[in-house]
């Protein structure tokens, strides 16, 4: 619910065109917003903000960040409450339906997704078409797309029981798609969902099961993976998810709208950024290892290498993110549970991430660990892949892609999403005929 403020912002021109009055409106907590959707029209004129680094999208009662605080809310509950107190299913409930669930709302929540574990028997053949050594993310980006060719009964955005199913489905299945796109990769069978499991160790028994030897979940291990979901549920209106809106704006089917969110979600700069820091951390180790920090920092501050310190550095944090404190902590129980407590690459990372908080390149860019810079480690103990480190992101990061889109479609204020631009190539000329070019 946006509130309108007291306090006007007064737009002026140096040229002497009018001035222009703009409201204000204020959030529960956080900056206000200056509204400018009447400034075009009065104006002619766009605002300039690529990268959208001052500008809000949308209203949203989703999830808040203090980058300045390193604070994290879900639904207003802060992130270290929800690991340390619920399971991803609850959080799930809570990104959905906007509270946590009572007892008999979590049975019947728990009972609704995994109705729908299971996959229509064709995606297999669908799944097949890929070449075995297809990136993981490649494949989801397929699979999740072609979703949307499967369940018919669950597309029309603009009825709340079909966006209801279709957040179900996804949350439900996902799980289901990434085991399946891993078995696929190794060249195992598939692993079908056994429902009396929990949700997170129902998928790493798809995971690490084989039809020959049955997977007892650790649950140390359960515990981590569960914490690694929540902690990467929803972020507010990050690359992905504003990806995820601005699909699903055109009213396209919700699963299309989610399979560009991970797309997105790959590069990089976003998810793939956990894959980038463990490789960065195991490059590091093969040519030196802690020795070698100092050397490996200097190329990070010169200007003229592309070298960047992955799993450091946020849009919005410029203080230490929250997650990765929690996932510091979760590596450490992973570490002593699997009696791992020397493994070099969590002793390296430390060292690096002690390094860099003392330096001056970072602390003066405000450049802390974020959520990817131990996450790596965590899962590599676990004995996830690397190349499936993103997959498990976008698994996790389903269920913040469709709370936050069933909210736009749920708003009679939403637009399609068309941003504008400031055009800056050829003036209006003439086509001369191909002999005279
Ligand atoms: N290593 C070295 N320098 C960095 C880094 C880094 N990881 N991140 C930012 N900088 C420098 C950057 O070069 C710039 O320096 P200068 O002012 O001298 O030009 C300054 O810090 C500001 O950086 P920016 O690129 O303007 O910041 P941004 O908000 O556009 O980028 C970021 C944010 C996350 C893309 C960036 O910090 C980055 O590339 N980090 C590494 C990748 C990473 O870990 N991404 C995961 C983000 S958390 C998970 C998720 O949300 O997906």
């Amino acid at each position: 619910m946006m509130t309108p403020s007291d306090v006007k912002a007064t737009l002026s021109f140096s040229d002497g065109s009018p001035s222009m009055e703009l409201p204000l409106y204020k959030g529960s907590v956080g900056p206000d917003v200056i509204d400018i959707r009447k400034l075009y029209g009065q104006t002619g004129k766009f605002t300039y903000d690529p990268g959208f680094l001052s500008t809000a999208s949308c209203n949203s009662t989703i999830t808040y960040i203090d980058g300045d605080k390193g604070e994290l809310l879900y639904r207003g509950y802060p992130i270290e409450q929800l690991a340390q107190n619920c399971d991803f299913l609850e959080v799930c409930h809570l990104l959905i339906y906007g509270d946590l669930p009572n007892q008999e709302e979590r049975v019947k929540f728990v009972k609704n997704i995994t109705y729908h574990t299971m996959v229509n028997e064709q995606m297999q053949f669908f799944l097949r078409g890929f070449r075995r050594d297809a990136h993981p993310m490649a494949v989801m980006t397929g699979l999740v797309g072609a979703l949307s060719a499967f369940y018919h009964d669950s597309t029309d955005v603009h009825n709340p029981q079909h966006r209801e199913i279709a957040a179900h489905r996804l949350i439900a299945k996902m799980p289901t798609l990434v085991a399946m796109s891993y078995k696929y990769g190794v060249g195992q069978p598939f692993i079908y969902p056994k429902n009396s499991l929990s949700y997170t160790g129902n998928f790493m028994r798809m995971m690490f099961a084989t039809p020959c030897e049955d997977y007892e979940p650790n649950e140390v291990l359960v515990r981590a993976m569960d914490r690694i979901f929540i902690l990467h549920a929803d972020h507010e209106q990050n690359a992905s998810t504003s990806t995820v809106r601005l699909c699903g704006s055109s009213g396209t089917n919700p699963f299309a709208a989610i399979a560009a969110g991970v797309a997105c979600l790959w590069g990089p700069a976003h998810g793939g950024a956990n894959e980038a820091a463990l490789q960065m951390l195991e490059d590091i180790q093969r040519n030196g290892g802690v020795e070698k920090i100092g050397e490996f920092i200097k190329q990070v501050k010169d200007k003229n290498s592309s070298v960047k310190l992955m799993g450091f550095g946020h849009r919005v944090y410029k203080n230490y993110d929250p997650r990765a404190k929690l996932m510091r902590e979760t590596c450490h129980e992973v570490l002593n549970a699997l009696g791992l407590h020397d493994d070099p690459l969590f002793k390296l990372a430390m060292a690096l991430e002690k390094i860099a908080l003392e330096d001056d390149y970072f602390v003066s860019r405000k450049l802390y660990p974020n959520v990817d810079f131990y996450s790596g480690i965590v899962q590599r103990a676990i004995g996830i892949p690397v190349s499936l480190f993103t997959a498990i992101f976008a698994l996790a990061r389903t269920v913040g892609w469709i709370a936050q889109l069933n909210e736009m479609i749920g708003d009679p204020e939403y637009k399609i999403g068309r941003p504008r631009q400031l055009y800056v190539g050829a003036a209006p000329r003439q086509v001369r005929p191909i002999g005279e070019r």
